[in-house]
């Protein structure tokens, strides 16, 4: 491994441990270090490895497909050409930025704002929401695998559990809390037609996967990237694939979003008013690798703050309907085709995945069935 100068500087003393518990404890997340005004990044955010996922791969001028859903009702005549285009965006990229989705560019904005005003409302009044205990209805802290994950991100996050059992008004955030039951309205709409379009796409019926559940759960998470002083030497967000059926993420101006396509890391560029559809382990697992859900990341970077909000489908560990069974779609599978994972439920694949952490592997491998090395 090739170290650079600032790796070196960490300590030899240093200890994890108790350097996360401090960051913890001060319940200020990263937007508290870079207020305070510090320069060099603290070691629990180096990633040693960095260089390494740097090398042999570069950012091509290749794009993620754009797919205008305009026309995606039902009886219109585009409805076909754009359950192609997704079939074949969701079996090559696991990625494609949707258009014309019914979602107000304003309220798109306007939520964005929301999570930027959450991340820099007064210090005290957020503390007050820093948790780790991710059954709550609405936190934030700074990583959820801060305790598990080799290396920290450079990243604070608010989570938000808005179905299937939506929070009371009052236990969301004073300062974006119209706006995440307003949005949260549009993005679950938009989510449940995309997994109509996505069924038909596998040449299942249209209410196929809203019948087994797929869009039951809704997950919200709303980052914030403060500006790094050293971008060289950390992540925003390491390398992972979602754990969900799919994901609707929305993001601001800045970039540094990239996808792993064909061992190459492309840029997901910000283009206003759109909204980057992916899919995530769990549509993979029931598609039997039929589509796909990608590595991706965020790069630190010197500019900043960054804001994203990414909605989630899937529902998370205390509800009921968590402990449902999950597995290769018998209607995909044939003697060419056989399943490759077994079956899991929801509770089951995101206890691994908060486990494990972002790692750079996919939660998926620890669920093949013997044998089966696709
Ligand atoms: C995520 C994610 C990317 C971003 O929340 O899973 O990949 O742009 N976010 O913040
Ligand atoms: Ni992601």
């Amino acid at each position: 491994m090739v170290m650079t100068s600032e790796a070196k500087e960490i300590p030899a003393t240093f200890d994890r441990k108790s350097e996360l518990e401090a960051f913890d404890e001060a319940k200020a997340g990263v937007k508290g270090l870079v207020d305070s005004g510090i320069t060099k990044i603290p070691p629990i955010f180096i990633h040693h490895h960095l260089q390494d996922q740097m090398d042999g791969k570069s950012s091509t001028p290749c794009m993620i497909p754009s797919i205008s859903l305009e026309g995606m009702e039902e009886h219109s005549f585009r409805r076909d050409e754009i359950i192609k285009e997704i079939k074949e965006a969701c079996e090559t990229w696991g990625f494609f930025q949707a258009i014309n989705h019914g979602i107000p560019t304003g309220l798109i904005d306007e939520m964005i704002d929301g999570v930027c005003r959450f991340h820099e409302q007064d210090t005290e009044v957020k503390k007050q929401f820093y948790s780790r205990d991710m059954t709550k209805p609405f936190v934030y802290n700074t990583n959820f695998d801060f305790y598990t994950a080799p290396s920290t991100n450079w990243r604070d996050t608010m989570y938000c559990t808005m179905a299937p059992d939506p929070p009371k008004p009052e236990e969301l955030p004073q300062v974006c809390r119209d706006v995440l039951m307003e949005y949260s309205k549009y993005v679950r709409r938009l989510g449940l037609s995309l997994l109509e379009l996505m069924s038909e796409a596998l040449g299942l019926p249209k209410n196929h996967l809203q019948k087994m559940g797929c869009g039951e759960g809704l997950f919200l998470v709303g980052h914030y990237y403060p500006a790094c002083p050293q971008p060289q030497l950390t992540f925003a967000t390491s390398s992972h694939s979602d754990s969900g059926f799919i994901t609707l993420l929305i993001q601001d101006q800045i970039g540094g979003l990239q996808v792993l396509h064909e061992n190459q890391w492309v840029d997901i560029p910000p283009l206003p008013g759109a909204v980057v559809v992916n899919i995530g382990d769990l549509l993979q697992l029931i598609t039997n690798d039929k589509f796909k859900s990608s590595q991706h990341r965020v790069l630190a970077q010197k500019i900043g703050p960054r804001t994203s909000l990414a909605s989630i489908f899937r529902t998370h560990f205390g509800e009921a309907n968590a402990s449902k069974v999950y597995g290769p779609l018998k209607e995909l599978l044939s003697d060419k085709n056989p399943a490759i994972y077994k079956e899991v439920t929801v509770k089951e694949y995101v206890t691994h995945y908060y486990k494990k952490g972002l790692d750079g592997t996919s939660g998926l491998l620890h669920f093949k069935l013997d044998g089966q090395n696709v």
